[in-house]
């Protein structure tokens, strides 16, 4: 079977599915290539006829700024990621389509999985569904647990910052590719309509850790702190 054949075969019946069940496609798709930017029709040693390894395949568009309007552009993503000190494992494996759709997506960013990323938000495990695709729910569902590093004693401080009416996401701390700080945490985080960029200051230390940020004062945890009496989780703030 000629690869013309496929490719065709692909665009007449593959193509509308994806239209009619994506809300955004990606511009990929209309690439001078269209499947063929990613796929082989031929090379069978991959599985999903992929040409390449997923990230070199990405990283034949997303090596340089992409201007998408005058007011959006997407930067370039494997110049940041590769100046980035620390690297998300999952991209540090050039595992891209893990957490991305190469064809169109019904999430924002493309994600397979929903990710909200406003500043404040009611936390529901649904609105961080991609991180919880391979993290334990766990790390943010109980107030006291040890099953995360982020704590005091074991007062859960992802609980504190995520669990709540007015929580945060995951978003405002982590990045999501790779970072400066330890730990994917990001140095600055936008905040508020005009994005004002506020600070982040961590620093891991042997048993806990420290941020300084706009968000607060200097404030340090240590996990093996035993909180004194009546001092627990604080209320919602
Ligand atoms: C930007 C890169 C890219 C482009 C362009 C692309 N694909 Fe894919 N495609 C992928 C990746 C990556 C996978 C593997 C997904 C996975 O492993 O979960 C895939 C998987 C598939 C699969 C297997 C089923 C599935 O959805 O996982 C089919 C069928 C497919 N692609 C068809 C197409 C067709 C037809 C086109 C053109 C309309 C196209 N692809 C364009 C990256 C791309
Ligand atoms: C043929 C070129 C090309 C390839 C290959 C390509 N992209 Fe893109 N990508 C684009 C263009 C153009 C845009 C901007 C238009 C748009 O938003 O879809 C874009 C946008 C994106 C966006 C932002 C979408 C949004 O809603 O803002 C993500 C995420 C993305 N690509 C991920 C990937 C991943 C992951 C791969 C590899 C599987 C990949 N791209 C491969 C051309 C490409
Ligand atoms: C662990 C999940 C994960 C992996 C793996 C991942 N991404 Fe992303 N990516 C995200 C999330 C979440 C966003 C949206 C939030 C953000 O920008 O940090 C995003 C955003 C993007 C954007 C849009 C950036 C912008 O500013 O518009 C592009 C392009 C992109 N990713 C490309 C890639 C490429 C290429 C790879 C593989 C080298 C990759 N991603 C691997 C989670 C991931
Ligand atoms: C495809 C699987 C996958 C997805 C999806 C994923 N991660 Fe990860 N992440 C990993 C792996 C693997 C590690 C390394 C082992 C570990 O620490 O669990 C890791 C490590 C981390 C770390 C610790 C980094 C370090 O330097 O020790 C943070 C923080 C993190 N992920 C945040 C997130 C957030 C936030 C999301 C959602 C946007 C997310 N991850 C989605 C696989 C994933
Ligand atoms: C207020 C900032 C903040 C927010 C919001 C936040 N994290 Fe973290 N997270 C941290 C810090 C700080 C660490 C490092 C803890 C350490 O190693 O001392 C961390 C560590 C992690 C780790 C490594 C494993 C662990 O639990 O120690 C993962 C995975 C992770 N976070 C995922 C998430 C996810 C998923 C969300 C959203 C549901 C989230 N984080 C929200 C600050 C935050």
């Amino acid at each position: 079977m000629g690869s013309k054949l496929v490719e065709n075969r692909a665009k007449i019946e593959f193509r509308p599915i994806i239209e009619w069940t994506a809300i955004k496609m990606h511009g990929a798709l209309d690439g001078k290539d269209a499947c063929l930017e990613c796929h082989d029709p031929h090379a069978a040693s991959r599985s999903n006829l992929l040409a390449k390894t997923p990230s070199k395949s990405c990283f034949s568009c997303h090596s340089q700024v992409i201007k998408v309007s005058d007011t959006k552009e997407i930067p370039d993503i494997k110049d940041l990621i590769s100046k980035s000190k620390h690297v998300h494992e999952p991209v540090k494996k050039g595992e891209c389509q893990e957490c991305h759709d190469g064809h169109g997506s019904v999430y924002g960013d493309l994600l397979v999985q929903n990710f909200s990323t406003e500043f404040y938000q009611t936390y529901s495990n649904q609105r961080y569904k991609l991180c919880f695709k391979c993290h334990d729910q766990e790390l943010v569902a109980s107030k006291r647990t040890t099953k995360t590093a982020f704590r005091n004693g074991d007062n859960n401080l992802h609980y504190v910052h995520v669990n709540r009416v007015k929580g945060r996401s995951c978003g405002v701390c982590h990045e999501s590719h790779g970072s400066e700080q330890e730990k994917l945490m990001k140095s600055s985080t936008p905040f508020g309509p005009s994005g004002w960029p506020l600070t982040i200051e961590f620093r891991k230390t042997a048993k806990g850790g420290s941020c300084a940020s706009a968000c607060h004062a200097d404030k340090a945890y240590d996990r093996t702190a035993i909180p004194a009496k009546g001092k627990g989780i604080p209320d919602e703030h």
